[in-house]
């Protein structure tokens, strides 16, 4: 098992677990994916074994303190220098999950994004996802002002 970053080879497969992970409404489409993985494939953190695609984190990084939805729409707002890693989605295949495997790509997220000097790392998620966040020390700033899917979505972040 093991993590790697992505390339544009990737985006067929990234674009189907998200769509088993993530409504129509809040997953990224193969042509985002796709403009995402032009431009910051090294911002994609995919945990596979023997070539099967286990699940995968990916998201820009921003200057700005809190994520705001045209990110998931313009990968150009992607600031490589930027303080915060943002995390735009973590997904796990339904046959692995409760495996801790979210979790060891957490990991490796926060450990990649202290080694880039990064600030940070920040995400939105749901009520529900708040406590499975909290244990790696994000902390919960309130209601973001993010429409995706109609939903009340929170701001997560875990400052170094
Ligand atoms: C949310 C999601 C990424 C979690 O993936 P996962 O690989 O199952 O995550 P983990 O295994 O690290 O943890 C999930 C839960 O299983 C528990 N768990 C971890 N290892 C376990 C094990 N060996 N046995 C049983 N449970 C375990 C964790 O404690 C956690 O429970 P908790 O939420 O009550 O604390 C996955 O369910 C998913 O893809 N959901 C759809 C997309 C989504 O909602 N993503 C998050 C919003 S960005």
């Amino acid at each position: 098992m093991k993590i790697r970053t992505a390339t544009l080879d990737d985006t067929s497969i990234l674009t189907e677990l998200s769509s088993v992970c993530f409504s129509p409404e809040e997953t990224a489409t193969k042509k985002e994916f796709e403009e995402r993985l032009k431009i910051y494939p090294d911002h994609f953190w995919i945990l596979e074994e023997t070539g099967k695609l286990i699940g995968f984190i990916n998201g820009m990084v921003t200057n700005e303190s809190v994520i705001r939805d045209e990110m998931f729409k313009n990968p150009f707002l992607h600031e490589k220098d930027g303080a915060w890693q943002a995390i735009f989605g973590v997904n796990t295949a339904p046959e692995y999950r409760k495996h801790g495997y979210a979790a060891k790509l957490m990991r490796q997220v926060i450990e990649d994004a202290k080694k880039q000097g990064r600030r940070g790392c920040i995400l939105t998620c749901k009520k529900e996802l708040i406590h499975y966040y909290e244990k790696f020390g994000y902390k919960n700033e309130g209601v973001s002002k993010s429409s995706i899917a109609d939903a009340v979505w929170y701001d997560m972040r875990l400052e170094f």
